[in-house]
């Protein structure tokens, strides 16, 4: 008999601003609408989902709400014929796990314009040990590949210890990169050399909080995810005629800069943003994850937890210090 029901994490607005996780059997037929249903077998945790988890109403607005920005698993029903029954997918952004029921479930329904089919070099698994932290780490890359920036040149990756930070320092030092690794906990160096940072900055040695315009030119290019500070310091770092890529906040939403690091070093900054990046260059960045930059240390990055430990996980996020990808599997 076709299953009717699943496990999910479902997080409940108790009283305002109160919010409790709990995994619960859910009714497949309370998923959205949308054209693809998709049997999810591993998701994993991002900096968003922790936001989605733990109550930000700038990433879910309604509760009761199950989150999860990431899933890969097996189509189950399709109503597209981009897809079949049987088929591998990749599923991420968009609206998945924000206010659309998401990967920390055992269902999704979604429109078959939000589903990727897996590249070949990839198995599930691996495709969430990435997740969204990776495709960003890519589309990231990207940006700076196709810009110019080439192996050998020397890049900067700050949050390195993070999602983003730690597939971006791994993608580029297997591609040939020499990278320096910026992140919070020195402590971390080994694991950092470990994915192949050549050398390590803290942030109290590398944020310059003076007015000046622009700071000793050290970087050719630069991944930058946490904001703020960070991003101010690195654009004034950025040697002439080289590109910095801005995904993430985490130290701070504000930017504060001159135009000079633009007008006199022609720096280039590129904004990316994973949740509506066009479909082709998500193809693309995926082929590549499954490609030239897969590196072999992929498993090393990643801790796994049962659907039953996402809560716990979730937690951990939010204190700060993990390091890696966590992937999620949803049927253990
Ligand atoms: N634009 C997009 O499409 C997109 C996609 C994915 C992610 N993002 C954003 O990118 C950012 C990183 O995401 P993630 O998934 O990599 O997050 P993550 O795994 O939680 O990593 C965050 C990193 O930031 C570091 N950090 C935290 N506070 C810091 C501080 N005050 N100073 C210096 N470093 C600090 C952490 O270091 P420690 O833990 O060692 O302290 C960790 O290395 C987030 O803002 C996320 O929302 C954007």
């Amino acid at each position: 008999m076709e299953k009717k029901t699943y496990l999910g994490l479902v997080v409940r607005e108790t009283e305002e601003k109160k919010y409790e996780r709990a995994i619960e059997e859910l009714a497949i037929d309370g998923l959205p609408a949308g054209d693809v249903l998709v049997k999810v077998l591993y998701s994993s945790l991002n900096f968003k989902d922790m936001l989605s988890a733990t109550g930000n109403k700038g990433v879910t607005k309604r509760y009761p709400h199950t989150p999860g920005i990431d899933a890969a698993g097996i189509v189950e029903h399709s109503g597209s014929a981009d897809f079949r029954p049987g088929d591998e997918v990749i599923v991420t952004s968009y609206d998945l796990g924000m206010n659309t029921s998401g990967g920390l479930g055992q269902y999704i329904r979604v429109p078959a314009g939000w589903v990727v089919r897996k590249p070949k070099g990839l198995t599930l698994r691996e495709s969430m040990i990435f997740g969204t932290a990776g495709f960003t780490a890519a589309l990231s890359v990207l940006r700076l590949t196709d810009f110019g920036i080439k192996a050998k040149d020397d890049v900067l990756v700050t949050g390195a210890c993070g999602g983003v930070g730690g597939v971006a320092v791994s993608m580029l030092s297997h591609a040939g990169f020499t990278v320096t690794a910026l992140n919070d906990l020195t402590d971390r160096r080994d694991y950092l050399a470990r994915i192949g940072a050549a050398q390590v900055i803290d942030p109290g040695e590398f944020i310059d909080e003076s007015p000046r315009p622009m700071l000793k030119d050290r970087w050719t290019g630069c991944v930058e995810t946490l904001g703020g500070g960070v991003l101010a310091s690195a654009v004034r770092s950025i040697r002439a005629e080289g590109a910095i890529t801005c995904c993430g906040n985490v130290v701070s939403g504000d930017l504060h800069l001159t135009v000079y690091p633009f007008i006199l070093r022609g720096v280039s900054l590129f904004g990316i943003d994973s949740q509506n990046c066009p479909m082709p260059r998500r193809i693309r960045a995926w082929d590549m994850l499954a490609g030239a930059w897969k590196f072999p240390w992929l498993e090393d990055l990643a801790s796994e937890v049962p659907l039953a430990g996402a809560s716990g996980a979730i937690d951990r996020i939010r204190a700060g210090g993990h390091q890696g990808r966590i992937v999620v599997n949803l049927w253990n």
